[in-house]
């Protein structure tokens, strides 16, 4: 017997069922529950009762449960103490697209950094594809990325959807209207997006959501980062669509109006390697929602 088996078991008698606490622990339930069979044979004596909905402890799995709480929190005690004496200090290397450091990023860094002492952040700043391959190469632990791009070899959560809006020159039509900009309206404009490579990154998720709605901007141009396309859009030679959170950016002469259409959102997603199994995604989708919760922020708890 492990402690990853007492573990799996408290994870089991908590959630009060082998499916949730299947998705908290982040591994399938077939395996989950051949774990706790394994342990039920190793123990001569049935943990749960059968059948039970929701599922209940027999008497010898209440006795086990309590017994196995108690090694644990010594586990951890252990592991805290001999940390904190060696103090080991680790580096996890989260890569992330531009305009989340607008936003709610540095709040989340700063509270794992508060849960995590040990672990220092460095981060890198890298766009949709360059974030999956840096992940593979095993450059970055994980990632913060606002591109749809599926890989065999990650797994990516959604964690929620952000607003667009998009930033005008104050001297535009558009600037002082009262009430939301339509994309239909923006489909003659110079439109400014970011980075300049094709594919599936940001620029061409703006330039999909014209076609969703039959539009086709005749002057689409990708420049090189975030500050650039905002800088152009201050310098009066167009317009640019951005995440709510980058209205924090303030530029003279640069309005954020926001976007009427439905569509008009931007994926945040947390990727990982497949192999992360919640070593470092756990934690991080700790602090994702607990600042989800202080910001009041709706959000669909989900797991890989
Ligand atoms: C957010 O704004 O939801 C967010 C930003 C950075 C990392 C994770 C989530």
């Amino acid at each position: 017997m492990e402690l990853r088996h007492l573990r799996y078991f408290v994870a089991v008698v908590e959630a009060q069922s082998f499916t949730k606490a299947a998705e908290k622990l982040f591994i399938a339930q077939p395996p989950l529950s051949r774990q706790i069979q394994n342990l039920e044979l190793e123990l001569g004596a049935p943990l749960f009762e059968r059948g039970s909905r929701p599922l209940r402890t027999t008497a010898v799995g209440h006795f086990f449960y309590q017994q196995a709480l108690k090694l644990l929190s010594n586990a951890e005690e252990i592991k805290l103490i001999t940390q904190r004496a060696g103090m080991t200090e680790r580096t996890i290397q989260l890569g992330y697209s531009s305009s989340l450091l607008c936003g709610l990023l540095p709040r989340i860094i700063y509270l794992f950094r508060q849960q995590h002492p040990n672990l220092n952040v460095k981060l890198i700043e890298l766009n949709g594809m360059e974030q999956i391959k840096a992940l593979k190469e095993g450059r970055v632990d994980a990632c913060f990325g606002r591109v749809r791009i599926s890989d065999q070899a990650v797994k990516r959560v959604l964690l929620r959807e952000e607003r667009l809006v998009v930033a005008v020159h104050s001297s535009h039509a558009l600037a002082n209207l009262r009430r939301a900009v339509s994309l239909a309206e923006l489909n003659d404009e110079q439109i400014f997006a970011y980075p300049p490579q094709s594919g599936l990154g940001y620029a061409s998720h703006v330039k999909s959501l014209f076609l969703e709605y039959g539009l086709e901007p005749k002057r689409f141009n990708a420049l090189d980062g975030l500050q650039q396309a905002l800088g152009m859009v201050a310098a009066g030679e167009g317009v640019c669509i951005v995440p709510e959170c980058v209205k924090m950016m303030q530029f003279r002469h640069v309005n954020y109006l926001p976007l009427a259409d439905s569509a008009a959102v931007s994926p945040i997603y947390l990727i990982v390697r497949n192999d992360d199994e919640g070593r470092y995604a756990r934690p991080l989708f700790d602090c994702v929602y607990q600042v989800y919760d202080l910001e009041a922020i709706e959000y669909d708890r989900r797991v890989f």
